[in-house]
This record gives structure tokens, C-alpha cells and sequence, in this order.
């Protein structure tokens, strides 16, 4: 995607430069500090976009297909077994920023914390019809089947590895009120007016034509229903990871067709849905996050590697998590942060 800007490239070999971080040899405190120069780089190239950028994007987003590159989405993150994520996250497998209030100290807690937050936030109560759109391994519709035994959940990802987990744990733990789909977003088949909630938690990042999704979300929300919305952001630059160089390792290795939503991207796109409440978290809590993943996968690097096949891919995992703690960790967690949205259909 052109937006008539044009960033500067710097005469280095990415490709040389990748294979010695994936190395596994660079120390960790050099690693720390070349992704916050990488931050601290992005931060400078964003201040740089030229009046009225945020409104082209705006409008190619409107012209976008609903998601982009979603196969690559799959090979880099969702369709990496869920064994590798069970030595990686926490308990929940919530694969999301999760909320680290006083008197929280470990991840699992955390995962807790943040899903009390989001059931509160998007008013989920017993008796139900729920949506868990792009449920990752069911961190919320198994956590929220248990609490509100009453709700029907379909939790949908366009992962058949995350479906047959969820499928499986539905059944292991008696909860025969979780559904597990896989289908993409763009061509989702669901009845019309079925859902009291919908929630979705960390999606939108992949997504591209929000106008697109918010109707079709719009279409499957029974009337006086709710669209919860959690995403990570910056909080006023919006940008596409595109692969342009170094600050751009994260789009070509983790987050191809994805896009970093400023916090106010969403208020953009109220067509059909309008936005009735919105919160930020700082970016603290993803720090945290990431860093407890980094620990638990330092602890667990023989088996990741067994899982994954290599230990360069348990490298490049490695950085990925470093790159998250030092993402939302910069400058103690003011610029990249967690937004929270509740919608409503408008009248
Ligand atoms: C970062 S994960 C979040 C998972 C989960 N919500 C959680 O908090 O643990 C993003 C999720 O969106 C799903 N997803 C991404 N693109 C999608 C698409 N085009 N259609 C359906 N699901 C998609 C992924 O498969 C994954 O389940």
C-alpha cells in the first residue's frame, strides 16, 4: 500500500543482519537495546508522515479487502501447534495482552485479571448467545463457558489447529455450551441477529476494512446487542506493517497484512456500529506479558525447539517476545498501549 511516503532504507543487509539475531550468540542486552533504537526509529519515521495521512489511510482501508495475507498470518502465528504455546503463555493460552493490577504477580493471574476485565467491559451475563471472534485457543470462551454456564459460545478462528484445542478441551472439561469454528472473517457464515455479544480480542490488528467487518459484525448482532472490541495501538500514530527495513522485521516475520490501529482508527468507522464507551491500559501490561512469555520460553527452549523444528525458530520466537516487551514497555508504557471499545448497533 502507497500512502506517498517514502521511508528510508539504510545500506545494510537485513538478510545477514536476521541470521546473526536468529543466532541465538547476540546478548540479550544488546538485542533490548537495538529494538528500542528500532522503536525509537518508527516513532520518529511516524512523526515524519506528511498532514492528512491518518485520513489516506483511512479511506485505503475503506477500499481494502476486510483482511490481507491471511495464510501468512496462520503459517507465522495460528497454525503453530498448540504445544508450543502451552510452554509459551499462560494457563488460560490467552495469547492476548493480559492485566497485571497491584497484588497481581504472575501470569496466570494476569490472564485472569484480564478476563474479568473484558467480561465486565463488553457486560457478559448469564444466558447469553456470544461471539469469540478470532478466539486464538478459547482463552475466553472456555474461561467464560465455566462463568456463565447458561451462555452459548461459538468461538471462531480461521485456525483448524486452535478449533480441534478448543474443541478438545470443551469436551475434557464438560463445557457443552462452547462451539468451536474454523472459518475466516471474510467469508464467515453465521445466522443473522444470533448474538447478544460479540467480543474480539486482538483481530482487528489483522484485519483491514473495518467498515466491511463492523457490518458484517453488525449483521449478526440480535437487537440491543454488543460488540466488545480489544485491540493494542499506538496512541496517535495508525500505520500497516509493511516490509521496509529494519523496524520492519515484525511485518515480514510476524505480522504480514496486519496494522497497527492508532486509538483513535476505530472512531473512523461508526457506520453501522457506534462506539458507546471506550478505556486505555497502559502498555505496562503487554510488557509484562511479553516478558513472562520470554521467561517461559527461555525455561522451556529444548522442548519449543523440539516443537517447533529448530532452534533458529525458538530464536526468532525469542526476539519476537523481546520485541513485544520492548514495544509497549517504551518510554514506560505511553506510546503503544491496549484499547478497549464497547459498540452498538445505531438506531
Ligand atoms: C492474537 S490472536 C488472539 C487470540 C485470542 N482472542 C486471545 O486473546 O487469546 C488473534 C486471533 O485472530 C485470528 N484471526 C486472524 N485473522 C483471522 C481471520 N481472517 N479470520 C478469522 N480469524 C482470524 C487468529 O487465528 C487468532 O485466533
Amino acid at each position: 500500500m502507497d500512502h506517498g511516503i517514502v521511508q528510508k532504507s539504510v545500506a545494510i543487509d537485513w538478510g545477514v543482519l536476521q541470521r546473526i539475531v536468529e543466532s541465538g550468540w547476540v546478548p540479550e542486552p544488546v538485542l533490548r537495546g537495538a529494538i528500542r533504537a528500532v522503536c525509537a526509529l518508527r516513532l520518529r519515521q511516524e512523526r515524519r508522515r506528511p498532514p492528512g495521512y491518518e485520513q489516506a489511510l483511512v479511506a485505503s482501508l475503506r477500499s481494502s479487502d476486510i483482511a490481507i495475507e491471511t495464510a501468512a498470518a496462520n503459517t507465522q502465528h495460528y497454525e503453530v501447534p498448540a504445544a508450543f504455546f502451552a510452554r509459551a503463555l499462560g494457563p488460560h493460552l490467552k495469547y492476548s495482552a493480559c492485566y497485571w493490577p497491584a497484588g497481581v504477580a504472575t501470569l496466570g493471574e494476569a490472564e485472569a485479571a484480564m478476563l474479568e476485565l473484558t467480561a465486565a467491559r463488553a457486560e457478559l451475563a448469564d444466558g447469553q448467545s456470544v461471539l469469540d471472534l478470532g478466539c486464538g485457543w478459547g482463552s475466553l470462551s472456555l474461561w467464560a463457558a465455566a462463568r456463565f454456564p447458561r451462555s452459548r459460545f461459538t468461538a471462531v478462528s480461521n485456525a483448524r489447529s486452535q478449533r480441534d484445542h478448543i474443541a478438545a478441551q470443551a469436551r475434557a472439561r464438560g463445557l457443552a455450551n462452547v462451539t468451536a469454528q474454523a472459518a475466516d472473517v471474510r467469508t464467515l457464515a453465521l445466522p443473522g441477529g444470533a448474538f447478544d455479544r460479540v467480543v474480539s480480542i486482538e483481530m482487528f490488528e489483522h484485519m483491514r476494512n473495518y467498515q466491511a467487518l463492523l457490518r458484517r459484525i453488525a449483521g449478526w448482532l440480535a437487537p440491543g446487542g454488543a460488540l466488545f472490541v480489544h485491540v493494542f495501538a499506538h496512541r496517535r500514530h495508525a500505520y500497516p506493517f509493511e516490509d521496509a527495513g529494519a523496524s520492519d522485521w515484525m511485518a515480514r516475520e510476524f505480522f504480514t497484512g496486519g496494522l497497527m490501529p492508532s486509538t483513535g482508527l476505530l472512531h473512523h468507522f461508526q457506520d453501522d456500529l457506534a462506539i458507546t464507551q471506550d478505556w486505555q491500559l497502559d502498555g505496562t501490561h503487554y510488557a509484562r506479558t511479553a516478558e513472562a512469555w520470554y521467561r517461559n520460553l527461555m525455561a522451556h527452549r529444548a522442548e519449543a525447539a523440539a516443537l517447533l523444528g529448530s532452534r533458529a525458530q525458538v530464536e526468532r520466537w525469542r526476539v519476537f517476545f523481546l520485541a513485544c516487551a520492548e514495544l509497549f514497555g517504551f518510554r514506560a508504557g505511553r506510546e503503544w498501549v491496549i484499547a478497549h471499545y464497547r459498540l452498538a448497533r445505531r438506531r
